[in-house]
């Protein structure tokens, strides 16, 4: 989960290797590092911390080079600490390298080494393979990498230095992403597009087992037995103002503001005036027909939005839908028949899991679609058809905007397999065609509360424990919540379908356990009622999530949030907002570091 950057060209790399660090800091940031080649030897800065802490130590030093490599690290292999952080050299301080990914063997790897007299200065996994490097170079810098990667098992993407070639970098990758960045008289290396996009838009996306080679103007890219690949150009169509934080305070924020215009544009296109086309997908209709069951795959945010997906499947278009969380999917042995679909949910494109429950559904023959944010991943290699999400590039360790997108996603594909299946007639779908044009005035109507949800977090943030309850398709909203409050302001905060609170949670209710409660005024709105009379009968303070004037919900409530009146399925995206804004504003509150939560990584690229 760690991200690797790499330049060759005419500019010295150092600036241009920080900001890309800075672009990938989402990725891992307990400690950082950049090689130069200068000189003729390989200059190492790196130090336990965060990017600005490596930029300080930058300064003090002479980094002037016009080629380089740099990594933001999120601890695998030996804790955070100057020696463990990247980049590595190997003992001639020859070769430097820098590695997002996990080597399985490293420990019999290096045992093997150390018999042979090397001496290694770090607890990492990466060490080996640039001591591997080191031992099989014998004047090709690729062809030493491609036999030490034979030797490899577990991912990775690196990228190696080398004083032996100086005008080269040599970059492979198998499990971790790796892009290329296709300048005029320079290349660069990334784990990610947005850390090379003020460069560049044109990229090569490098596949699993294949090994690149760049140099100022030119770059090849073979297999790791040495055949050339063909590979395609693309032309990314986000740019650089997309991943700057826009004068907001966080990029969080920011991405919280920019949900009515994502979801706009999730539906452009997809969405006529009368009618659905997402003819893009190439998908038969006999196979929507044939679907029997649908599984969906997803981890964390993505998830909920997958348990939100199996309400709108399962009520639109009458097929009856699984949604499971991808580290357990891949492990039970699914019963996935060929008449299966199989949608994988994710914004990076890139979470070892996810991927690994798509490789699992396909193996027993299922059709797949992936709902990813990221052009290029590896999920939309991988699955047979994507639909992108157009939320454009999230920053924010905490997804938000890529939620509304796949709620959005989700309720395009769900209205379009309702429509060729004939479960809902011409008058359902044009009311849902209808709601869903409203749908990014409503959550810009929801953004306008901010105000009152600062004062609501001004209110609450000094409680250790929060309750979240909902039910039915906002229970996945509750879930969402309560992460978001967990993950950036590190509060306990769990979420219960409400009828189930009576079955234990309503045990740890008095007055220092906040619930907040989505109480929308739809079919399950006077059960939920219930639930609420049984917290306050404990002394609970509750924060109620209701409809735009719905004045019954004062006389049990402690605190309300209103949102606008909506069709029951489209409550989730309208009540997600305030959640997401009570958790940031909590977090800020607290002076918590929110785009970049402890322990936590963006895109999780490990198992
Ligand atoms: C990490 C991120 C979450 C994200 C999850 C799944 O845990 O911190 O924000 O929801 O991964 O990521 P994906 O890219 O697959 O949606």
């Amino acid at each position: 989960m760690c991200g690797i950057i790499g330049y060759i060209g005419y500019r010295n790399a150092t600036p241009i290797l920080l900001e890309g660090l800075y672009r990938l800091e989402y990725r891992g940031y307990d400690s950082a590092g950049i090689a130069i080649l200068s000189d003729s030897r390989i200059k190492v800065v790196k130090t336990a911390g965060k990017i600005k802490d490596l930029e300080k130590l930058v300064k003090e030093e002479d980094m002037i080079g016009s080629s380089g490599i740099g990594h933001t690290r999120w601890a695998t292999h030996g804790s955070p600490t100057d020696a463990n952080a990247h980049p590595h050299l190997d003992k001639t301080g020859r070769f430097a390298i820098v590695h997002n990914g996990i080597i399985e063997n490293y420990k019999e790897l290096k045992s093997e080494l150390q018999t042979e007299g090397v001496h290694f200065t770090s607890e990492t996994d990466t060490e080996v393979i640039v001591q591997l490097i080191s031992k099989y170079y014998s004047g090709n810098l690729e062809e030493a990498v491609a036999r030490t990667l034979k030797r490899l098992d577990g991912s990775y993407a690196i990228a190696v230095l080398s004083t032996e070639e100086p005008r080269k970098l040599v970059a492979a990758r198998l499990g971790s992403p790796l892009v290329l960045g296709v300048g005029e008289g320079e290349m660069f290396l990334a784990s990610d597009v947005p850390a090379i996009l003020p460069y560049t838009r044109k990229v090569v996306y490098v596949e699993d087992r294949e090994i690149v080679v760049i140099e100022e103007s030119s770059w090849w890219v073979f297999d790791i037995n040495g055949n050339y690949k063909t590979k395609q150009i693309y032309f990314v169509d986000w740019d650089s103002s997309m991943v700057s934080r826009g004068g907001y305070k966080h990029y969080m924020l920011k991405e919280i503001n920019e949900q009515g215009s994502v979801v706009r544009n999730t539906l452009k296109g997809r969405l006529k005036e009368n009618n659905i086309d997402l003819s893009e997908l190439e998908i038969e209709k006999e196979l929507i027909h044939n679907i029997d069951k649908i599984f969906i795959v997803a981890c964390g945010t993505s998830y909920h939005a997958g348990l939100v997906g199996k309400h709108l499947f399962e009520r639109w278009a009458k097929i009856p839908t699984e949604v499971d969380i991808a580290s357990e999917f891949r492990y039970r042995d699914p019963m996935i028949s060929p008449k299966s679909l199989t949608i994988a949910i994710s914004q990076s494109g890139e979470t070892a899991d996810t991927l690994a429950g798509l490789r699992e559904a396909k193996a027993k023959g299922s059709f797949s679609i992936a709902l990813a944010n990221v052009q290029g991943s590896t999920i939309t290699r991988e699955a047979h058809r994507t639909l992108y999400l157009k939320a454009g590039p999230e920053i924010g360790v905490a997804s938000t905007k890529a939620f509304t997108a796949q709620l959005s996603a989700l309720y395009l594909l769900a209205l379009w397999f309702a429509d060729v299946r004939n479960t809902i007639s011409e008058t359902q779908k044009e009311a849902i065609i209808r709601e869903l044009w409203q749908l990014p005035y409503h959550i810009e109507a929801c953004l306008a509360f901010a105000p009152q949800v600062k004062e609501l977090a001004q209110k609450y943030y000094h409680y250790s424990n929060f309750l979240y309850l909902a039910r039915g398709i906002n229970y996945p909203i509750a879930m969402e919540g309560a992460l978001k409050l967990k993950e950036i302001s590190y509060i306990h905060a769990e979420a219960y379908a409400a009828g189930e609170m009576k079955h234990g949670p309503i045990a740890l209710i008095d007055e220092l356990m906040p619930v907040l409660v989505l109480v929308p005024r739809d079919r399950l709105y006077a059960k939920v009622l219930s639930n609420i009379q049984e917290a306050k009968a404990r002394k609970a303070k509750l924060i109620a999530v209701a409809t735009e004037g719905d004045d019954a919900i004062k006389s049990f409530a402690t605190d309300i949030l209103y949102v606008p009146e909506v069709p029951e399925e489209f409550y989730p995206i309208v009540n997600v907002i305030p959640l997401q804004l009570f958790a940031y504003y909590v977090a800020d509150i607290l002076g918590r570091e929110i785009d970049q939560p402890r322990n936590l990584a963006k895109s999780v690229t490990v198992e």
